[in-house]
């Protein structure tokens, strides 16, 4: 758990088939309420990448307003999330060494992720719509193995909402039934290093800050 950390530049090193259904296989047991199981996932190689991320791109670049399938992040921030989020937003650029100007650069970047960082491989999770809130924690437990999965097979990771962010484009391109809600996307891969954008650690609260104890 200390040594995951999102990693947004990989290697172009292939991941086979049999690794990816090792890490979902043993994700599986993840917990959900009653034993819903309420997990689905696209695999999703180069080729339908590129065509997500180029349609997702376009929509942006055209002004079309997203349209998530469920808010990730409030309307508005407050403390102490707000300071928490741009001491992120920060360490990335930092690591990048952009400028909070430089908002060419910065768009740039943002738009790797509709690529998965260049990952070789991407998933794109959902679920079904007529699901409730609860299920929603089972399939967090169920992404959260599948990043330690993939670290025990030596590979990292980098969860994505902005995935979400056009979820008509992603059930258009994979062909998912209006009847699911994209929950988000994952980049999987062999990790670069030697990238800048993967030097950089982010930062926790002590426990004594989100914990109280009563005897
Ligand atoms: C559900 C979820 C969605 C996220 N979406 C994005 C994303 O779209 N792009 C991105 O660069 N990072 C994304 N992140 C990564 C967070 O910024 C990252 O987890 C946080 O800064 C803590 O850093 P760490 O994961 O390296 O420990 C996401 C994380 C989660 C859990």
């Amino acid at each position: 758990m200390r040594d995951r950390q999102c990693v947004r530049a990989f290697l172009n090193q292939p991941v086979s088939n049999d690794t990816i259904i090792k890490i979902l296989d043993a994700a599986k047991f993840a917990p959900s309420g009653v034993n819903t199981q309420p997990w689905n996932v696209a695999i999703v190689g180069a080729n339908h990448q590129q065509k997500i991320a180029s349609a997702i791109i376009s929509a942006r670049e055209n002004k079309i307003p997203d349209n998530p399938d469920y808010d990730y992040y409030p309307q508005e921030w407050v403390e102490p999330f707000k300071a928490r989020r741009k001491a992120c937003g920060m360490a990335l650029y930092g690591a990048l060494n952009i400028q909070i100007h430089e908002t060419e650069k910065r768009k740039e970047q943002w738009y790797r992720n509709y690529h998965f960082f260049g990952a070789p491989v991407g998933f794109i999770f959902y679920i079904d719509s007529r699901l409730s809130m609860g299920a929603w924690i089972d399939f967090g437990m169920f992404i959260q193995n599948v990043m330690l999965a993939a670290r025990a097979h030596g590979l990292e990771t980098c969860p994505q909402a902005s995935l979400a962010e056009y979820p008509d484009i992603i059930r258009e391109y994979l062909n998912i039934s209006p009847l699911y809600h994209i929950v988000c996307g994952m980049a999987v891969g062999y990790a670069d290093w030697s990238a800048p954008v993967n030097q950089y650690r982010t930062t926790r609260e002590e426990v004594e800050t989100f914990t109280v104890w009563h005897d």
